[in-house]
């Protein structure tokens, strides 16, 4: 029996199997809205069978934008663009997921193909917003510190994003607090410099965040979970650390958060990063044992077997892809073959299941 194709539930949802769509930019939105595009990539992750399919980074605000062709969820014209596309994931049998975003200081560049560099206003670009205004790198504009009476802004932001997406028909929330963007910079004490009640200690250092997650959570339904993505480590010394995750995720889970995203880096450009297959596994494990809460482990999972060891061995809940699921989004059919587990395809492509 695969443990990866067994069904995981949290709260009062339901997911066929624990395979879940990691989120990722795809830069080809307009002001915000979904293209066909969108239907088309996060649509054939449904039918291939995925558990949860999430969009990549949808920005709770214009200026929270990684690129001018992020998506966005800031109007409920928004949230009436996403919905046929939450629909149709829904109607595949995947859980359709949404990843709420602010980009803080790393907001404003161009896409990657277009050169990724940051963008002048000139260029279509905006001053980015910040904990502090310490730029993410030489060349980067300095960001403007959010001031401390525009918290209660910020936290609305998420919020009322959050019931958008509701609308939109979306059934998991994940709240973006990874990658060096603006909740994340709040955490670390690399990018926070303030000295009011949001910066400083740890406590203080979290409680934008922890403001975030209570009132997203506060809107969401008591029946669905809301997730949290973090960078479990700066690997920076003197940055955000493991201990401080389990710490800061403690209070999550108090504050009603169900699932624990464990990525990792991305607030400092000169990190040192061991990366390769399953390197941020570890960090999954450590946060599912110490603050004894579902975690999803993500970074270069690219096989069943893999996949399969990381969910039967308790190293974490469910496995979220994102590379590997470009190569193949229809990675879930065939990896069911190849661990024996006898999941139902597609009617339509029915003809096609090995037998
Ligand atoms: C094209 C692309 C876009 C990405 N965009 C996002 C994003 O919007 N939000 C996010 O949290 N991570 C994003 N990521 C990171 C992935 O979700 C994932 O954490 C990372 O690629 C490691 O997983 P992998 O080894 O399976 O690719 C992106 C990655 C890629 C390749």
């Amino acid at each position: 029996m695969s443990r990866l194709f067994s069904t995981l539930k949290l709260r009062g949802l339901e997911f066929r199997n624990r395979i879940f769509v990691s989120p990722m930019c795809q830069y080809s939105a307009t002001d915000g809205f979904p293209a066909p595009w969108h239907m088309v990539h996060l649509g054939s992750r449904a039918v291939g069978g995925a558990g949860l399919v999430m969009t990549e980074a949808t920005a709770v605000t214009p200026e929270g934008r990684i690129s001018p062709q992020d998506l966005g969820i800031w109007s409920d014209a928004h949230a009436r663009a996403l919905a046929p596309v939450a629909q149709f994931i829904a109607d595949q049998g995947a859980v359709p997921g949404i990843q709420l975003a602010h980009a803080g200081r790393k907001a404003s560049t161009a896409a990657p193909w277009r050169g990724g560099h940051p963008l002048a206003t000139g260029e279509g670009g905006w001053r980015p917003l910040a904990p502090s205004a310490l730029p993410f790198m030489s060349g980067h504009p300095l960001p403007e510190a959010v001031a401390e009476s525009d918290m209660d802004r910020v936290v609305m932001q998420f919020r009322d994003a959050a019931r958008r997406s509701l609308d939109a028909g979306f059934k998991v929330a994940e709240l973006h607090m990874a990658h060096g963007y603006l909740l994340h910079e709040f955490l670390s004490p690399l990018s926070n410099r303030r000295e009011d009640q949001y910066g400083g200690t740890l406590g203080n250092r979290m409680r934008l965040p922890l403001r975030v997650a209570a009132a997203v959570r506060d809107v969401w339904p008591r029946e669905l979970p809301v997730f949290v993505r973090i960078s479990a480590s700066d690997w920076v010394d003197g940055g955000w650390d493991v201990a401080q995750s389990v710490e800061f995720v403690r209070h999550l889970k108090a504050a009603g958060i169900d699932f624990i995203d464990c990525s990792s880096g991305g607030l400092v450009p000169d990190a040192r990063i061991a990366a390769g297959p399953g390197f941020q596994t570890p960090f999954a494990t450590q946060v599912r044992r110490e603050a004894d809460i579902p975690t999803g482990a993500v970074g270069f999972i690219t096989a069943p077997f893999q996949a399969e060891q990381i969910v039967a061995t308790g190293l974490a809940d469910a496995v979220l892809l994102a590379r590997e699921l470009l190569r193949d989004p229809y990675w879930p059919l065939h990896a069911a073959r190849d661990l024996g587990a006898d999941i139902p395809w597609p009617v339509q492509y029915d003809r096609a299941k090995p037998r």
